[in-house]
């Protein structure tokens, strides 16, 4: 295993469509989902897409902590090969969002509030899942990375989008209770 290099916004490799993954048993593909959850447990993230470290292929690694979750229950480490979304309604909801590719800042991003997502596993296998609220937004967020899509582009109102620290602090100055939430929030995927 090893701690790969994450591309930072602006890199080619981010901007990209990633090409699917022939055979997920492939021990090379399961070489580089340990990397990934290694880099991402370093970084530390709650998600990871294969762009991120310079591999253009539709793979992606999560995990969501049970206080982010509406049950309060952790989704386990999961790995998506291949994943494709699809929405269930139109409801959207914003909330903050980070990435371990544009280190240390944030911004509050809509997305859809209900999603269904099926994927590929390591196995082979295909499964599918049903996600709300936080767990859909990570989803939502990885995948994007898939198709050359960074949180930024997704935003409708820049003025929600800086640096993790100025925007914790020019919000603890105005007694700002979305202060804190950019700080806890923006964690980075
Ligand atoms: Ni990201």
């Amino acid at each position: 295993m090893a701690i790969l290099k994450i591309a930072r916004m602006g890199h080619p490799v981010l901007m990209g469509t990633a090409q699917p993954v022939q055979d997920p048993t492939d021990r090379r593909i399961h070489g580089l989902v340990a990397d990934m959850v290694e880099t991402m447990a370093d970084a530390p993230g709650i998600g990871l897409a294969a762009p991120q470290v310079h591999v253009p292929l539709r793979v992606v690694v999560f995990r969501v902590p049970g206080e982010r979750t509406e049950d309060k229950k952790e989704v386990p480490l999961t790995v998506l090969v291949n994943p494709v979304i699809e929405l269930v309604g139109d409801a959207t909801e914003e909330g903050w969002e980070g990435c371990l590719s544009l280190p240390e800042m944030t911004g509050r991003v809509p997305r859809h509030t209900h999603i269904r997502y099926r994927a590929h596993g390591l196995n082979g296998k295909s499964f599918e899942r049903e996600a709300k609220g936080y767990h859909a937004r990570v989803v939502q967020h990885e995948c994007d990375h898939l198709d050359g899509i960074l949180y930024p582009m997704r935003m409708t109102e820049l003025s929600t989008f800086g640096f993790v620290e100025e925007m914790a602090r020019a919000s603890r100055t105005a007694m700002d209770p979305a202060a804190d939430d950019a700080n806890e929030d923006g964690e980075a995927a």
